[in-house]
């Protein structure tokens, strides 16, 4: 599986920050958890929300459309549209991507 650059600086990503980035048609959502840098897909799977204009707490992304949660640890779904838990499956599980940090620059690996 290819490894792609995010183009972004880890000294640009401080702990609680997320981005977005377009790589190879896919939407990337990049965040920073403490030391950790987790990536899922950027695109709610309840109604395609962007989730980079959602709130992150901790690991937790909230979908600001409708309130899902997703785990950005894992892509897991941690709460349906309106903070529904558990969830019933209105919402799916994120693709998750592999990170790293290579010369200060995130990586992902992409499927
Ligand atoms: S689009 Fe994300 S919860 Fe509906």
């Amino acid at each position: 599986m290819p490894w792609r650059s995010t183009g972004i600086a880890l000294e640009t990503l401080p702990a609680g920050a997320k981005r977005e980035v377009l790589i190879e048609g896919a939407t990337v959502l990049v965040v920073r958890v403490g030391p950790s840098v987790f990536a899922v897909d950027g695109i709610c799977t309840h109604q395609g929300g962007l989730l980079v204009d959602g709130t992150l707490e901790n690991e937790r992304i909230i979908c600001p459309s409708h309130g899902a949660v997703f785990d950005t640890a894992t892509g897991g779904v941690l709460a349906d549209p309106d903070g529904v838990v558990p969830p019933q499956g209105l919402a799916t599980p994120l693709a998750k991507y592999a990170t790293k940090v290579d010369h200060g620059m995130v990586w992902v690996e992409l499927p």
